[in-house]
């Protein structure tokens, strides 16, 4: 069947991106722990998922939430040991569950023995594995960091006089891909996970490895939609991937997911167009400044949002990759506030409606799905604006710069409430018990506190859950290879309410209306609609002359 598709098992998998430090905690210390997805086994299988996508469990002192990695080749100790590692990667093959880990190669924590040597002298053997600037050619070009205290990359070190650079936070050394040392060492991580049997990765800001290392001056008051060649996608990266897939991907039948900053369009396939071997695929951001302020994407901004303008975005994508390529579909992270907060309507009026209504678009594009944890029963923001509430280096490290300098730091607080981090990072809802089952004792991040109503256990009892609803519709996809493969059309485009879709592969066709309005809209289309053909709906009553429901979505074949 379909002899003209280009079909690959990895195109053809949903994948659950699970958070360790918040899924479930066993051993009573408030922190998420690899025994605890290893009790979660038959859960994770009972969504249908294929592929597990496991933030980053390696040994770190947790400055960024694991991140910063200071032994590539053991297990954080909250997180419990190899051997457990071991019986997790047993558990979900024997469930037909392929694993694949995070590898954060841009930096190490600068507690990795590669840094401590580094910074010892000039002269020592790993002073070439990161970038440094020696002080007496005077303070290196300014370089602004995310997660730095001061925003500023380069961190004097008096030990050797010398500034090394960080994009991250002060604790999370950027590594010196120039040097073929550090090259292969990081091949060799990536291999002994591999030999192990793990079934790929997610590469951390892959972008970010090659760096123009001549550190250029960057122009003054320079708007951040343009910084990218001065963090980003340098000189040699291709020559860094493809050498990485030589090395690497070549010799194991693996997937990778590179996560790809400032990527375009017009520059996709030349990461993931299968004849240059680099990547099978990446994600890339745009769709995710929605809600986010065009000026400073610390702050929220709940005007920005224009369906026309995000439906247009996936079209754009999905035509980049309609010949050659593979995209990748998500719309929430352990990087970004909850999904339904987001992007749909998380009122208690409309939270089942709108998370439904978001899995049916996630589940229903021409790209591989990455559901966040959480997500699939509609677990929702927090909104904190105490800062006592955080935990995101990133939150504290901000506030703290604006309350030195006098700014409004509260101001920031209400507003990036919204859009924060540890939106996404609560702990798993598995019931209406105290701490909603996740741990025995205090949680390293607040529960929702909306867990008796909203968890698992309840999810599961009642068919027209969110849960259910997400199951349903991942069989649906698994059933329906037009809904992996066939091209996608947008029908009646300008609509500002609905997202409406055609998926077709030969005489195959669905289609797929979602009303992202919280009232009713029309469509408008010539396609006509027999309601007996409906598959799948988050209202028990179809539709009428085109009118829809706030939140409602169709599913029509
Ligand atoms: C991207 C990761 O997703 C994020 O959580 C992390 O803080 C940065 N990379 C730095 O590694």
């Amino acid at each position: 069947m379909h002899e003209n598709i280009n079909r690959k098992w990895w195109k053809e998998k949903v994948v659950y991106q699970l958070y360790p430090r918040s899924f479930k905690d066993t051993n009573g210390d408030g922190i998420g722990d690899l025994k605890g997805i290893i009790e979660k086994l038959d859960y994770i299988q009972s969504l249908g998922i294929d592929v597990v996508w496991l933030n980053p469990i390696y040994e770190s002192p947790n400055d960024d939430m694991g991140y910063d990695i200071s032994d590539f080749r053991s297990i954080m100790k909250e997180f419990g040991t190899m051997e457990d590692f071991d019986l997790l990667l047993k558990g979900l093959h024997s469930r037909g569950i392929k694993l694949i880990m995070d590898l954060v190669a841009n930096h190490t924590s600068d507690e990795h023995t590669w840094f401590k040597e580094s910074r010892k002298s000039k002269d020592n053997p790993y002073r070439n594995y990161y970038h440094w600037w020696d002080a007496d050619k005077g303070k290196p070009p300014y370089r602004w960091s995310i997660f730095d205290k001061e925003s500023n990359a380069w961190k004097y070190d008096a030990t050797t006089n010398s500034y090394y650079l960080h994009i991250f936070s002060e604790k999370q050394p950027d590594l010196n891909w120039e040097n073929p040392e550090v090259r292969n060492a990081v091949y060799d991580i990536m291999k002994f996970w591999l030999d192990k049997g793990i079934d790929g990765f997610r590469l951390d800001v892959i972008a970010c490895i090659s760096k123009d290392i001549s550190f250029p001056e960057m122009p003054k008051d320079m708007p951040v939609g343009e910084w990218f060649p001065y963090y980003t996608q340098g000189p040699h990266l291709h020559d860094y991937l493809q050498e990485m897939n030589r090395e690497v991907f070549s010799k194991y039948d693996c997937m990778n997911v590179g996560e790809m900053s400032f990527v375009t369009t017009d520059n996709a396939l030349l990461f993931v167009d299968e004849d240059r071997n680099e990547l099978q695929t990446f994600y890339h951001f745009d769709h995710t400044g929605a809600r986010i302020s065009k000026e400073n994407f610390m702050y929220a901004d709940d005007d920005n949002w224009d369906l026309v303008a995000w439906k247009k975005i996936f079209y754009k994508w999905d035509k980049a990759f309609a010949e050659k390529g593979w995209g990748t579909i998500y719309l929430g992270n352990h990087d970004m506030s909850r999904m339904v907060s987001r992007f749909g309507n998380d009122s208690e009026e409309f939270r089942t409606l709108s998370s439904k209504m978001l899995h049916t678009f996630l589940l229903s594009m021409r790209a591989t799905p990455y559901i966040y944890n959480g997500d699939e029963i509609g677990m929702v923001n927090t909104n904190h604006t105490n800062i006592e509430n955080y935990q995101d280096v990133y939150t504290i490290n901000y506030y703290n710069q604006l309350k030195q300098k006098g700014e409004d730091h509260d101001g920031f607080l209400n507003s990036h409430a919204k859009i924060s981090r540890d939106n996404g990072r609560t702990p798993m809802q598995w019931n209406d018990t105290a701490q909603a089952g996740f741990t025995s004792a205090t949680p390293w991040l607040a529960v929702n506190e909306n867990y008796k109503t909203l968890n698992v256990e309840e999810q599961e009892s009642d068919p027209d859950s969110v849960l259910n609803y997400f199951k349903n519709m991942i069989q649906l996809r698994k059933k329906n290879m037009t809904l992996v493969y066939g091209a996608f059309e947008l029908v009646d485009e300008d609509n500002q309410q609905i997202f409406a879709y055609t998926r077709q592969l030969e005489n195959d066709k669905f289609l797929v209306i979602l009303n992202f309005s919280d009232q009713t809209a029309v469509l408008n289309t010539s396609i006509e609609i027999n309601e007996n053909n409906i598959l799948i709906s988050n209202y028990k009553q179809p539709h009428h002359n085109n009118v829809y429901s706030p939140m409602h979505q169709s599913f029509i074949n």
